[in-house]
């Protein structure tokens, strides 16, 4: 079986794992504190807040900002983008996505401006950033709190900016299936020392002293078990995001009749997911499911749809994509045979 995705973890996470538990200290402490440093630096941003999630990384950046009124979201991304501004009290207004690259339109998120928005959250889809320069400027423009949301995107570039140094706040996941993982675990990153101040304090309780809690706040933390496996993860993000990028081209060049996104020239993609678009779907699913290989649909039921949000915005593009999109193994771990044994099967069905 070629999984479609595969953490990847050697002896040094378990050497760093075992040094935590042989340690005195497992919940949030030094070695957070690193993962944040480390991270904040990698991607170019003053600050970091870890945390244990990506979904918490996004509730506690909204609160942060102090979102309310209507926050612009993307309908096609994982759902955890527009749950989480309904978690702060605030309403996900849908933006279409852009048919060519299948991120988050600024032209549509500048129609669907009104006064009460208050904040935009690109989503940098499969690992390739939103067109930054419009979403920075729609922001300045219309005086919006811009958050990346690059939970997908770790390493991803825009005009040679990292994912995660553009928008006033950015969070990151790393769930096992992300270029880099912490087995569970988020991040927000953002250069205002105030926001990341606000941002500890609701992490840890609203605690300004112990047992003192003078703000609202709840137990978000990341424990030194996981900023370990982050810290090693990172040191091999690149490599991984090389092989990523390399067995991306191999597909570029072999699959025949399939449509992929786009790929910005301003953008280093790094390839959370290799996806493509296939008019005949359960065809192709069948195909891979013959040959033992294994896929993805994100997103196949985009988050305007999703019962909990109960949104009646009509959504074309979105909703036609959600229908044709499947994703194929593009990880670190496939080995060459596996990519042919890919491309042979989604040729098959073209
Ligand atoms: C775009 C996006 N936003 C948010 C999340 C939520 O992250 P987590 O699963 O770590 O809570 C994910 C995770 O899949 C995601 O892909």
């Amino acid at each position: 079986m070629i999984q479609i995705s595969k953490p990847i973890t050697g002896e040094e996470e378990k050497k760093a794992v075992c040094d935590v538990l042989d340690s005195a200290w497992l919940a949030q402490g030094p070695r957070v504190k690193e993962f944040e440093d480390r991270f904040a630096a990698y991607c170019g941003a003053k600050h970091a807040v870890a945390t244990t999630n990506g979904t918490q990384a996004l509730i506690l950046a909204l609160h942060a900002a102090k979102i309310d009124g209507e926050v612009l979201v993307p309908s096609f991304t994982f759902a955890a983008t527009a749950t989480t501004v309904k978690a702060v009290g605030a309403k996900p207004v849908f933006v279409e996505v852009d048919e060519k690259t299948f991120n988050m339109d600024a032209e549509d998120a500048r129609k669907k401006i009104t006064d009460k928005t208050t904040a935009i959250m690109p989503v940098h889809l499969y690992g390739q950033c939103c067109d930054m320069d419009a979403f920075r400027e729609l922001a300045e423009d219309k005086d919006l709190t811009l958050i990346e949301d690059a939970c997908q995107a770790h390493g991803a570039e825009f005009r040679g900016r990292k994912a995660g140094s553009m928008g006033d706040l950015a969070c990151f996941s790393f769930y096992p299936t992300k270029n880099m993982t912490s087995v569970e675990g988020g991040m927000i990153l953002t250069d205002d020392a105030e926001k990341a101040e606000g941002m500890r304090l609701f992490r840890n309780q609203g605690q300004t002293r112990k047992y003192w809690h003078e703000y609202e706040g709840y137990n978000f933390r990341m424990t030194e078990v996981h900023a370990a496996v982050g810290l090693e993860q990172l040191k091999k993000l690149d490599a991984f995001n090389k092989a990523r990028r390399k067995n991306a081209a191999f597909y570029d060049d072999a699959l025949k009749s399939v449509e992929t996104p786009f790929v910005d020239k301003r953008c280093t993609h790094v390839y959370h997911q290799y996806t493509i678009k296939t008019r005949d779907r359960d065809a192709l699913v069948k195909a891979l499911e013959a040959a033992g290989i294994g896929y993805g649909m994100f997103y196949p039921i985009p988050a305007h749809k999703q019962p909990v949000i109960g949104s009646s915005a009509s959504l074309p593009i979105t909703e036609k994509l959600a229908q044709e999109v499947i994703s194929i193994p593009v990880h670190p771990a496939i080995t060459e045979e596996d990519l042919h044994a890919v491309a042979k099967a989604v040729n098959s069905t073209g």
